[in-house]
């Protein structure tokens, strides 16, 4: 091709694809009118960026929330209704469940506002304001600082800062860093703490496809549950109480009948958790080649231990299903991360990146003497940090994170033999036992010893085999050396012994503590891991830990300062922090490998076609077949099926879940809940081809409590926009 034609071809392409930038990003509500909303409106949508965000009006923000610690959630009614997705409620629907009222198997209605159901603990964040406080986080704070007195100086600012922005309103407010610390915003809160259960689907539908389908792209998972926001007679935040009334909400989401096409405009609003989009080479090298192939190792054996019981036995199931949901889900996101990175080759292309940033650096002395040893130092730090990271976090699946059950829960005790060190009242053992008694039902309630004995022979011997000798705890190896690394041949003996195995054990060994039995306690097998791996963890390798993440934080601002220097047009978007965040984009299908294009959204049809009464994961309610057989399906239908879920290229990851999905003309047409497998790196690398967030489409949620569920009067207090 000549140059001619090519530049004819350029042009063309700019001309027919003027808005196919890349949808990633995930931005800041605040700067949205001066970053983004041009070409949001080149996309499609037909707001303003007063409408998403403002102090002045009420706007979308007033409607989202950060839903318990980890999810988003969205209000859709003027009564304080609020959905959410299935996962994200999953464990106050699991607290209502028992044997008689199965919420879990068999979903849950409030059929009034009587019948719904109160959640100690559960709370939910709406942002109230935001704002850029850098200059006054940073005052005082120079370069010749060093880590500790700028972190301090750092501190007392932020106290500061928030004391003053709070001052007798009742909100709560944080600072965050953004660009690894190169900026502070500030957030004033306001946050609800009664928030009650009204509805979820059954596990059948709310969690179809369960972990088989997890991550993946097609997903029929009706993934939602509906919560209420209670608030005092003056709308205000107030703990549980009959008297409180539902909450009033500035803002509520209308919601869309109309459907999805592909190629329209979407925005997910939401909280996302983490992400490392400008860490260098050597972080993802760590990530990929150490830190996700141990893990994913460990958590193999651990599943496949777990899953096996849970197939042996009802209990076991139910025991364990959350417990293996928890290690699962990023156990499998891990491997798609790693296949991801691998595919995409991005290691190469960071080095490629930073081979260009250094030549960049190379040209002028004054970065030469700014920038010049970052790269080689971040070298020697990975080196030396990619060792403590999966030491630590190896130990921690090993002896802790639902690995070895009974040695987690020995560590439980030590309060307790704490307090005969010291001078104590009787109020504070009492205390202490009562405390410690709750936590063992709540532990013995999901615990099986014959499981727990199986992970315990497993784990030590991948612990032996995994973790460089220098690196194991004392006990372990005097375990280990006793039994001649036979974990089988005692384990009977310690699971039969100690004192953690057993909820009447416990119990009695609890209630009658006294300070002779201290010594009783120090002879038990599991507490002396316990104990041993805890100190050896806190002694060993956290301080070391602390000290190179110092480090490599410190020099994160710097290589985030000459990444912006170095590619001063591009408007960079922050990581992920938790913060409510702005990702927008437009619903597509991808192809997912040679030959294989996968369409844009699902259907009801597709959970008949996987219907299979003999696969847990896919057994479909005889009342939602009924519902297909008939053919029942109300206005909930586009092109005469039902639609279930759908995908676009907005950038999301953990934490939006419960994300409102919002079309141009910011009506509610979905709830997130997911990302199609080949695109998972995104937490890292974001790939346009193949990055897609998977969410439920809302017709499916208002079809199952409609015309499922029975609970259609629900709809009446929402604005359904035909
Ligand atoms: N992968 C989704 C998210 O990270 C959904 C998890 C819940 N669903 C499940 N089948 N485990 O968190
Ligand atoms: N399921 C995730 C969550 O619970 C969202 C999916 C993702 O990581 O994008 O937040």
């Amino acid at each position: 091709m000549n140059i001619k034609s090519f530049k004819i071809i350029l042009v063309l392409t700019l001309f027919l694809f003027p808005a196919t930038r890349a949808d990633e990003g995930m931005w800041i509500p605040l700067l949205i009118e001066k970053y983004n909303i041009k070409l949001m409106q080149e996309k499609g949508f037909r707001l303003s960026a007063e409408d998403i965000y403002s102090v002045n009006k009420a706007c979308m923000k007033d409607a989202i929330v950060q839903f318990g610690g980890g999810c988003t959630g969205e209000i859709i009614s003027s009564d304080g209704l609020l959905i959410t997705n299935h996962h994200c409620g999953y464990s106050q629907i699991q607290k209502h469940s028992s044997l008689q009222n199965d919420y879990l198997t068999d979903g849950f209605w409030a059929m009034s506002r009587k019948e719904e159901l109160s959640n100690p603990g559960l709370t939910v964040t709406f942002l109230k304001r935001m704002e850029d406080v850098t200059d006054k986080v940073m005052q005082g704070v120079t370069d010749a600082k060093d880590n500790n007195e700028r972190e301090k100086i750092i501190s007392s600012n932020i106290n500061e800062i928030t004391a003053s922005a709070t001052a007798s309103t009742g909100y709560i407010a944080i600072i965050k860093p953004f660009y690894m610390g190169k900026q502070y915003f500030l957030f004033v809160n306001e946050i609800f703490r009664d928030i009650r259960l009204v509805g979820a689907p059954p596990s059948a539908i709310g969690k179809f496809g369960g972990e088989t389908d997890n991550w993946v792209w097609p997903r029929h998972t009706g993934d939602f549950s509906i919560f209420r926001i209670y608030a005092g007679k003056d709308n205000k935040p107030a703990d549980y109480s009959v008297e409180n009334v539902p909450y009033k909400p500035l803002y509520h989401f209308p919601i869309s009948l109309k459907g999805v096409r592909e190629g329209d405009f979407t925005m997910v609003l939401g909280y996302p958790g983490t992400t490392t989009e400008y860490v260098p080479s050597y972080h993802i090298d760590m990530i990929k080649n150490k830190f996700n192939p141990n893990m994913i190792g460990i958590r193999t054996r651990k599943i496949e231990i777990m899953e096996s019981a849970m197939k042996s036995d009802p209990m076991i199931r139910i025991q364990y299903s959350s417990k293996k949901a928890g290690l699962a889900n990023s156990w499998k996101k891990w491997i798609g991360e790693s296949q991801g990175l691998e595919k995409m080759t991005t290691i190469a292309k960071k080095q490629e990146y930073e081979n260009r940033l250094i030549a960049w650096i190379n040209e002028d002395s004054g970065r030469i003497e700014k920038y010049g040893n970052m790269l080689s130092d971040y070298r020697e730090l990975y080196s030396l940090m990619s060792q403590f990271y999966v030491v630590n976090s190896y130990t921690n699946e090993v002896f802790f994170n639902s690995g070895t059950e009974a040695i987690a829960f020995a560590r439980n005790i030590k309060p307790l033999a704490d307090l005969y060190k010291t001078d104590f009242n009787e109020d504070q053992e009492n205390v202490t036992k009562i405390n410690l008694l709750e936590s063992g039902k709540n532990f013995f309630k999901n615990y099986n010893a014959e499981t727990d004995k199986k992970l315990f022979i497993a784990l030590m011997t991948l612990y032996g085999e995994n973790v460089d000798p220098l690196w194991q705890a004392p006990e372990y190896v005097k375990l280990r050396n006793s039994c001649k690394g036979d974990f089988a041949s005692v384990a009977d003996k310690l699971y039969s012994k100690s004192i953690f195995t057993n909820e009447a054990r416990f119990s009695e060994f609890v209630t009658g503590f006294q300070a002779s039995a201290v010594s009783k306690l120090n002879k038990d097998p599991f507490f002396k891991i316990a104990l041993s791996v805890s100190d050896y963890l806190s002694v060993n390798i956290r301080p070391e830990l602390t000290r190179i993440n110092d480090s490599i934080q410190r020099l994160n601002r710097k290589y985030m300062t000459a990444q912006m220097e170095f590619e001063k047009d591009r408007v960079f978007y922050p990581d992920a922090n938790s913060t409510l965040r702005v990702a927008y984009g437009n619903i597509k299908g991808y192809l997912s490998k040679d030959a294989v294009y996968y369409s844009y959204f699902t259907t009801l049809r597709g959970i008949m076609e996987k219907d299979n009464p003999g696969i847990y994961d896919y057994d479909v309610p005889a009342r939602l077949r009924e519902l297909y057989r008939s053919k029942d399906y109300g206005r909930y239908v586009q092109d005469g099926e039902v639609p279930v879920c759908f995908i676009a290229d907005n950038h999301t990851t953990g934490g939006n879940s419960g994300s409102p999905v919002i079309n141009a003309d910011g009506q509610l047409i979905g709830v997130n809940f997911d990302r199609a497998w080949e695109g998972v790196a995104s937490d890292i690398a974001f790939n346009p081809e193949q990055s897609r967030n998977i969410s439920l489409d809302i017709r499916y949620a208002l079809f199952i409590i409609d015309k499922f569920a029975g609970a259609g009067y629900l709809l009446k207090e929402m604005t359904i926009v035909q």
